[in-house]
């Protein structure tokens, strides 16, 4: 990099104003930080809650959104050893996780990344798909939260567990990898999305498939009772009405409390209409804090150390890690139109993505 380098980004000015492309200050790495040349950047839901509604109360305006990317290493902060300038990579950002720190920000030609959370990808996966691909979330939600176990890496034949997990939501971001997870250890899947999605679900290995619109989903799923393992990856009223027939027959069964891992709050006060859960229904929301202490095992374990790739890089490098495809819209200038098609639910079955050096 040149010191007459310019970073563009896409800066949403004021809560609820458009996106403004214009220049921002191309930052210098600190102590294991990694300055990645965004080459990718995916439109997450979170984005879209952002722009329109302001659901994060303390990001700061003006404002860059987007918290994940996929890019080259451009600059290293000292002790970084994970990787070297030049390198592919994958990179959470604690952009939302500052308050809205524009310099951690993925929607910008230059981001600032802490070496914990980037990983290599290696040359043969695009930076499209790898920002698809790379989250930190299904393996917390499946390994670390709802206690399902770790699958074998490399991934070998798993040992058949004989228990079933409910991902409500196959086809969204989430649950897609969520299922592939799920078979890489051994699980039975059964799970919903829209019928024009079956065949992506059943791709990634889900074994039992229902159509989420069917007025009768819920007594199709009860057929494949005792379920182990809850997770909605939707966690809207119309996701956990479904949830709640079938886990109350469970219940009747056996009596005992459900565990539902969900992704959102599931209350009153966050989604209109959202019912009152019964006592047995246990939900928890994901909300993985990936410095605290008790959680390093883990995140070693999924991100990995320096000469010790963890569990998303090996199976991003090995393409055993397999979720839905990103699409590109194309560069900055694209932000809003992106923002606008998530928020719309016109994503089904593909990552909206957007690529920063494209004009
Ligand atoms: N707590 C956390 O740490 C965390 C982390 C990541 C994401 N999240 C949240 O988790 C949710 C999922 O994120 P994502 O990125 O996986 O979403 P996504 O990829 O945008 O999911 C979209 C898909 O979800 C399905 N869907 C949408 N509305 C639905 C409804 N009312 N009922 C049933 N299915 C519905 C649709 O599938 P079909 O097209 O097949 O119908 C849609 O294509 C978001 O609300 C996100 O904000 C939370």
């Amino acid at each position: 990099m040149t010191s007459n380098t310019v970073n563009l980004a896409a800066w949403q000015l004021e809560p609820k104003g458009p996106i403004t492309v214009k220049e921002a200050d191309v930052t210098e790495p600190g102590p294991r930080e990694i300055r990645v040349k965004v080459m990718a950047a995916p439109i997450q839901p979170a984005e879209a809650k952002q722009f329109y509604t302001q659901v994060m109360p303390r990001f700061k305006y003006p404002g860059i959104l987007g918290s994940q990317c996929a890019g080259i290493v451009d600059a290293i902060g000292s002790d970084v050893k994970k990787v070297k300038v030049g390198d592919p990579v994958a990179a959470g950002l604690n952009n939302y996780a500052n308050g809205g720190d524009p310099a951690r920000a993925s929607f910008q030609r230059y981001a600032i990344a802490e070496e914990y959370e980037v990983i290599s990808i290696g040359q043969d996966l695009s930076f499209v798909n790898a920002v698809a691909l790379n989250t930190q979330t299904p393996g917390a939600a499946l390994f670390k939260v709802l206690g399902l176990d770790r699958p074998p890496v490399p991934p070998a034949k798993p040992e058949t567990k004989g228990q079933k997990i409910l991902i409500w939501g196959g086809s969204s971001a989430m649950g897609a990898l969520s299922i592939c997870y799920a078979k890489l250890a051994g699980y039975e899947v059964v799970t919903t999305c829209s019928p024009h999605n079956f065949d992506l679900v059943k791709d990634l290995g889900a074994d039992h498939v229902f159509d989420r619109n069917d007025p009768d989903v819920a007594s199709k799923v009860i057929e494949f009772l005792p379920i182990a393992f809850w997770h909605d990856t939707i966690s809207l009223p119309e996701s956990i009405k479904p949830i709640t027939q079938i886990a109350a027959v469970q219940h009747e069964q056996t009596r005992e409390d459900i565990k539902l891992l969900t992704l959102l709050p599931v209350t009153a006060q966050f989604s209109p209409g959202m019912p009152e859960l019964p006592p047995f229904l246990k939900a928890q929301m994901h909300f993985f804090k990936n410095k605290a202490p008790e959680n390093q095992e883990h995140v070693e374990w999924l991100m990995g150390k320096p000469e010790q790739p963890g569990f998303l890089e090996q199976g991003l490098k090995g393409g055993w890690i397999r979720g839905l495809p990103g699409k590109s819209m194309g560069g900055l200038e694209k932000v809003e139109e992106g923002i606008k098609m998530v928020n719309e639910g016109e994503n089904s079955g593909f990552k909206v993505v957007i690529e920063p050096w494209k004009e």
